[in-house]
């Protein structure tokens, strides 16, 4: 046998040994080789004194914001009532904020050795699917032992990351469907020691893409569970065609030899997170799609993504020639990746998307919102040390009931990208995280353009360019680099932006960009929330900002901000990741890194953003050992919130697991995704 050499890809790699594994096995130890940006494109601290005479306008009205909220939603806020004191048991006892029926007490932080999902008092946890559950008639029941790509490709994929649920109309609410993506695998895990290198590879490839996969449940009061060999089950694989929209597709730099025309692309990789489109299709991110090429790492486009003549953490390359880019006529294959995917969940037989017109990054996932002039604007983070921030904006309108014509609107549009300036004085930004002398890190920002009216914005680069090549092409213009932008989610409540900077260990250390006042805080390990208020409608190019928190434990004595809520009545919260919104406009984050920031597992943990508690921050659950917290949905009508809990156990190995979630059966981890809800009874 010849699994995977960990301690070989784990060489360099960072500092703590569960991120080591997610270094090697989901980025492809990226941060070993350092930021992929080396532009000199101005930094933020360039601009922060011209902008000191411009007066931030999120920053000049928080406590107007506050007090106007708090005029219309103090009345159903739990007036003064902060972490630990809530009588919440899922029942009964104090109103949540802004009234939202998910009421519970907030659970102390779980040292990052817990191998325990942990919940509120009054509440339970119940997987509704894990890593090999069988999704058709025809599909094998998981074995641990006799596992294979046949039987993979019909079961349940690893490492669920975005997740999101509809309910299916007419089903009285007792029906639904889920879309689940696969984001990587971890192959020392999930593999008895003597299994073939071959089967590692091919199964591993199955185990990657997308699931969706119907969910049924007796009423609101019960967890859901999913339908085996129900209609819309769907797992889409790397022999998945997908189709390419948009001014790229068709374009020379997308062509390959099995596929000349550059319009047709086999499968999906390193999906992370995503959004629901108001349409209802799902959008997934890929993200660390560079980790499964070779390539010749000689060009400067490879090496602005991260694309190297080195081998790959999996291997695919030696089996597979199209991973590997070196091989006369791949060289455009790793063209094909790094996109936004569209998929329709309600129809089996729809041919999966890749839009070209939202740009290729390593996009984190996109989230959508129809401007109050009709058109649709999808915000997208960058997930990498000092990239960028996007936003596109479609060229036609949304039209409520067409759905035909709303599946047409990400294929072609406006894209931009965000440079931010502060309105304190750059010696106040010293990079320590201490808030500057006017209260706020705060001011306003601009979308610089990179594409308008189908026309490449940016001088030296065609439309073409842009659309693949985005990080080169956003070079050009000067965007402010960011510390890792993970999910950002525009509220529905607020039309407020939220963007989830996750940590930069890299931010402010020699030869790399300062901190500035939209990423404060050098070796920045613990992340921060960027708020951005846009400036009149959803597409404007100006916009408002502020951060509503900088993240940590202040009990460890980390330097942190929530909005000046009081810090010792907050939960400890690092590595903000993914967003969510209940029902009544509060912020849900969840966290991947916590354990190796400030040494809990990582975590759910709801926000108030408006009145008096604004940026109260209270732990809901807690995943077990090495695991991420991923996909959040909050169903707080139903007092239910679902995650999927990802790379649990992933610092173990093959008879040295040191994770059995979510059955504790001796055998070993799997990904899975859980509900929570009330304990009846
Ligand atoms: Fe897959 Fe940006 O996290
Ligand atoms: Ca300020
Ligand atoms: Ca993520
Ligand atoms: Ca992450």
């Amino acid at each position: 046998m010849a699994l995977i050499d960990l301690p070989l890809l784990m060489k360099d790699a960072a500092r703590g040994k569960r991120s080591a594994v997610t270094c090697a096995l989901k980025c492809g130890n990226q941060c070993a080789f350092g930021p992929c940006n080396h532009s000199d494109n101005a930094t933020f601290r360039d601009i922060a004194s011209a902008a000191l005479s411009r007066r931030a306008v999120i920053g000049g009205t928080t406590g107007a914001l506050a007090i106007a909220l708090g005029g219309t939603q103090g009345a159903l806020a739990d007036p003064g009532t902060g972490q630990g004191k809530g009588k919440g048991n899922g029942k009964s006892g104090a109103l949540a904020p802004n009234g939202s029926k998910l009421r519970f007490e907030a659970i102390a932080p779980v040292d990052y050795m817990v191998d325990e999902f942990t919940v509120p008092e009054g509440f339970g946890w119940h997987p509704i699917i894990r890593w090999g559950d069988p999704l058709f008639e025809d599909a094998p029941d998981f074995d641990w032992n006799a596992q294979s790509a046949e039987a993979q490709a019909l079961q349940f994929g690893y490492n669920n990351d975005y997740t999101e649920i509809q309910e299916i109309p007419g089903s009285n609410g007792k029906r639904a469907v889920m879309f689940v993506n696969h984001e990587y695998t971890n192959e020392n895990i999930m593999f008895p020691a003597e299994t073939d290198q071959d089967d590692v590879i091919e199964i591993g490839m199955a185990a990657h893409g997308l699931t969706v996969v119907e969910l049924e449940r007796k009423n609101k009061n019960f967890p859901y569970s999913y339908v085996r060999g129900a209609e819309l089950n769907r797992r889409i694989l790397l022999t998945e065609e997908f189709a390419l929209t948009g001014a790229a597709a068709g374009g020379e730099l997308l062509r390959t030899v099995e596929d000349p025309e550059g319009r047709t692309v086999l499968g999906t990789l390193g999906n992370c997170s995503g959004g629901l489109t108001p349409w209802g299709t799902l959008l997934s991110g890929e993200e660390n799609f560079n980790g499964y090429f070779r390539t010749p790492g000689t060009s400067a486009e490879d090496a602005r993504y991260g694309l190297a003549d080195r081998a790959t953490a999996r291997g695919w390359e030696a089996t597979h020639e199209r991973f590997d880019s070196r091989t006369e006529g791949y060289e455009n294959e790793p063209n094909r990746f790094g996109y936004i995917v569209e998929v329709d969940p309600f129809d089996p037989t729809s041919t999966p998307r890749k839009h070209t017109a939202l740009g290729r990054f390593k996009h984190e996932g996109a989230n959508v919102i129809v401007a109050e002039n009709g058109k649709v604007v999808a915000y997208s983070g960058d997930d990498e040390k000092f990239d960028y921030l996007y936003k596109f904006v479609s060229r036609d309108s949304y039209v409520e009931g067409d759905r035909a014509h709303n599946l047409t609107l990400l294929e072609n549009g406006d894209l931009f990208v965000a440079k931010f300036a502060g309105n304190s004085p750059a010696s106040e930004i010293d990079g320590s995280g201490e808030v500057p002398a006017d209260g706020s890190f705060d001011g306003t920002g601009e979308w610089l353009p990179l594409v308008v009216d189908g026309e490449s914005a940016v001088p030296g680069f065609t439309l073409e360019q842009v659309l693949v090549h985005t990080r080169l092409a956003a070079d050009a213009v000067g965007p402010t680099k960011m510390d890792r932008c993970e999910d950002v989610e525009p509220s529905l409540h607020s039309r407020r932006v939220y963007v989830a900077c996750t940590n930069n260990s890299d931010r402010g250390t020699t030869g790399k960009a300062a901190a500035d006042e939209a990423n404060p805080r050098s070796e920045n390990r613990d992340g921060h929330i960027v708020e951005i208020d846009e400036q009149g409608d959803q597409t404007s190019t100006t916009f408002a900002w502020n951060l509503l928190m900088v993240c940590g434990d202040p009990a460890q004595g980390d330097q942190t901000y929530f909005s000046g809520f009081p810090v010792e009545q907050v939960s400890p919260i690092s590595c903000p990741d993914n967003l969510a919104f209940d029902a009544v406009g509060n912020l849900w984050i969840s966290t991947d890194g916590a354990p190796s920031g400030i040494g809990f597992n990582d975590g759910l943990f709801r926000v108030t953003l408006d009145g008096e508690d604004r940026g109260r921050v209270e732990q809901f659950l807690s995943v077990p050992r090495d695991g991420e917290t991923c996909g959040p949905i909050i169903r707080d009508t139903d007092r239910s919130a679902f995650v999927s809990v990802q790379h649990p156990g992933e610092d173990g190995a093959w008879g040295e697991q040191v994770s059995f979630f979510p059955d504790y059966d001796g055998q070993g981890p799997k990904p899975s995704v859980i509900q929570v809800l009330p304990q009846r009874g």
